[in-house]
């Protein structure tokens, strides 16, 4: 289906930059440069003002806006709409001068000095009235000027505040959640070592030199500061929305970031968009390709599935990695058409125009030091920019997966959080992309969920590491099975629930049923221990490596489709399939090393007749998406080796999107090479 674009009056695909133009007031001359060549570059859209409180309001109260209409008059009469920024993320030092209770708190319980951004406490009175104070200047100036396309609340809200203000409303919140005290010390098991609490006044946040080893209470904090920022964000946005509720709001999130719980921020939001860098060309491409295709996922994923904003990137490099690489040629057009592939309908940078001094003046960014635009980045800036004026058609279109796969902030602080089994090989997020990566590898198109999303509609849903289980969950889960679906999940399921408690009875708890198995024992390998996994059932046909986690389960009403091959387990189960209703849950109880997952995900794609992106195998490291508007399909072809690849498409008919040149038989990638293709 085809969805409405981003921004309705635009229908392109948006292609622009974070732009600053306040760090060159003093030189008039730059911003004509940079209207010129953002025409050059093909952009359409810029977002201002990110981080110019101290350039508005340089003293309490007094706000000029006259930079700021030069600019954003000066981009709409060059073709060139705004995503006008709240400037949150960083506040002046007349702020924090006055206002002292602004400044953050850390763990240690000791103020912040000034410094910094994200340096200030989202719970401060002061601060939310300063903030909805300039917030409200700027709609009431540009809300309704015609260039103004979005919101850009705030920017990569994060941090934590442990303030007395923080404190209190952490008190409020557990309050609210459990009404009395007996109800959490029980939800928290403060009996264990005495730490029951008599009174709502002495629940201090996780501080360093505190409470640390009550995991329910780290549950319910990394909850709280979650609900705080969204609170904070709903704070920032209401004056926008009272006085102009045609404008769209979003923030930038930072993909897997372990902070926020992004599926509750989500929620939140006119539309998701995301911010991504990924570490291209430090060891293998191809994780590093398959992990951003992963993160795009998910952000479509957090925003229903609907096509969503790529709100930063770099031209070039980064300067924060421990080593900084520039993108080899054609990985620019490349990694900005794999977002594309995966549901963004934009292409933004961090940012427009390097700066001068300060600690960004070696990140990468359209226009350089040199200031022109003949140089390697701006012209593969330009060169996009044109590819993406010939891509109106994939506005709004969608992906469409019958795979998901789970991947929950909740989940992942648990199993953080949890003492026990490896501790320096828990691996939450690296399981997950284990498992993406190959599916990713066999075209397998794929949505992200998490437990509360719905699971009606997926042929097969992936749970690995579901450790904790919410409430509810088991039985929808259940409930999906019997209907005839199929899920898998692995070792380290089914043990806690939402406040942290184990289950009582047998593990996997309230999924013992669905999955035929009771978990009694895990074994944790050493660095470089392995055991093996015997087929016991054709379903396999070789035998594979288990390495760092095998658990010791019993099969119930499961079948054993595979079993340890040494060890005191010997012949204990390793695989199982349990048929229940019309469908099945399968049980990985190793962690497995390369090969396992390819061989199982292909078993299980054959037995499920799961649709790929293209019904054929890619060599290794092209990987092909498909978006349709029900009617055309846009394939992407994505080649991410460095050394050029033939991708045989016989039989059939296909345009380049971008020359409208027919493509017949076989394509020809070079290193680092794509092409986006029409269909039908
Ligand atoms: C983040 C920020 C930007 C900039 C970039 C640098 O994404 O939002 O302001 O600091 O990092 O990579
Ligand atoms: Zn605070």
């Amino acid at each position: 289906m085809k969805h409405s674009p981003l921004i309705n009056k635009i229908p392109h695909i948006l292609h622009g930059a974070d732009y600053n133009p306040e760090q060159w007031l003093g030189h008039p001359e730059v911003f004509q440069e940079d209207l010129r060549m953002m025409k050059l570059a093909n952009c359409n859209i810029m977002s201002v003002g990110i981080f110019s409180w101290n350039m508005l309001e340089n003293q309490e109260s007094h706000i000029t806006f006259d930079w700021m209409d030069k600019v954003i008059d000066g981009l709409y009469a060059n073709g060139v709409s705004v995503i006008l920024a709240t400037p949150s993320g960083a506040r002046p030092h007349w702020l924090a001068e006055k206002y002292p209770e602004v400044l953050r708190t850390n763990q240690h319980g000791v103020k912040d000095l000034f410094g910094n951004r994200h340096n200030h406490c989202f719970t401060s009175p002061v601060y939310r009235e300063k903030v909805a104070n300039i917030n409200a200047a700027l709609v009431e100036r540009y809300g309704t000027h015609p260039a103004i396309a979005a919101w850009h609340v705030s920017n990569e809200y994060n941090g934590e505040c442990y303030c007395p203000l923080c404190k209190k409303a952490f008190q409020d919140y557990l309050k609210d959640k459990y009404k009395d005290l007996e109800t959490l010390n029980y939800k928290w098991w403060t009996a264990f070592w005495s730490h029951s609490y008599t009174s709502w006044e002495q629940i201090e946040p996780p501080m360093i030199h505190g409470e640390q080893l009550l995991h329910g209470l780290n549950l319910d904090w990394k909850r709280f500061v979650t609900h705080q920022t969204i609170d904070f964000y709903k704070h920032e946005i209401k004056v926008l929305k009272e006085k102009a509720p045609h404008i769209p709001a979003t923030t930038n999130f930072m993909g897997t970031f372990p902070g926020l719980d992004y599926w509750e921020f989500a929620k939140a939001l006119d539309f998701v968009s995301n911010d991504i860098y990924p570490a291209w060309h430090q060891t293998e491409d191809l994780p590093t390709a398959s992990f951003a295709a992963f993160t795009h996922d998910l952000t479509r994923s957090l925003n229903g599935g609907k096509p969503f904003m790529l709100m930063e990137s770099t031209p070039s490099l980064t300067n924060w990695s421990n080593t900084n690489r520039p993108k080899k040629p054609n990985m620019h057009i490349l990694s900005s058409i794999q977002a594309i592939a995966h549901g963004s309908d934009t292409v933004q940078y961090f940012q427009w125009r390097k700066s001068r001094g300060s600690s960004e003046k070696f990140h990468g960014a359209v226009v350089g030091h040199d200031g022109h635009e003949n140089t390697r980045v701006f012209k593969d800036v330009a060169n996009l920019g044109n590819i993406l004026t010939k891509l109106d058609g994939v506005v709004g279109t969608s992906n469409k997966a019958e795979t998901a796969l789970l991947f929950d902030w909740e989940n992942m602080w648990a199993i953080n959080g949890a003492a026990g089994f490896s501790m320096s090989h828990k691996d939450y997020i690296e399981t997950v992309h284990c498992h993406y990566h190959s599916l990713w590898e066999q075209n397998i198109p794929v949505d992200v969920i998490n437990e509360n999303s719905e699971f009606e509609g997926y042929k097969l849903i992936i749970l690995p590491m579901m450790h904790m289980i919410r409430p509810g969950v088991a039985e929808r889960l259940e409930k999906y099975v019997a209907a005839g679906g199929t899920i898998v999940t692995t070792y380290w399921s089914g043990y806690v629930d939402e406040t942290d408690l184990c289950f009582l009875g047998g593990m996997p708890g309230p999924l013992r049923k669905l999955l035929g198995i009771w978990s009694e024992e895990v074994d944790c390998l050493l660095e470089g221990e392995k055991n093996t996994v015997i087929p016991a059932d054709p379903f396999l046909s070789k035998e594979y490596d288990a390495v760092d986690t095998c658990e010791l389960i019993h099969a119930e009403t499961a079948k054993v489709l595979a079993a340890f091959g040494s060890d005191f387990y010997a012949g204990r189960p390793a695989l199982t399939v349990n048929s229940f209703g019309k469908g099945k849950a399968y049980y990985v109880a190793f962690r497995n090393t390369e090969d396992f997952h390819p061989d199982f995900y292909r078993k299980l794609r054959g037995d499920l007749g799961i649709e790929r992106s293209v019904d054929m195998d890619t060599p290794p490291g092209v990987s092909v998406q498909k978006r349709s508007d029900g009617e055309s399909d846009y394939l992407f072809v994505m080649n991410f080796n460095k050394e050029p690849v033939r991708v045989d498409l016989s039989g059939l008919g296909y345009i380049d999107a971008v020359t409208g040149e027919r493509v017949y038989g076989e394509l020809v990638l070079e290193g680092y090479g794509c092409k986006v293709l029409g269909v039908g």
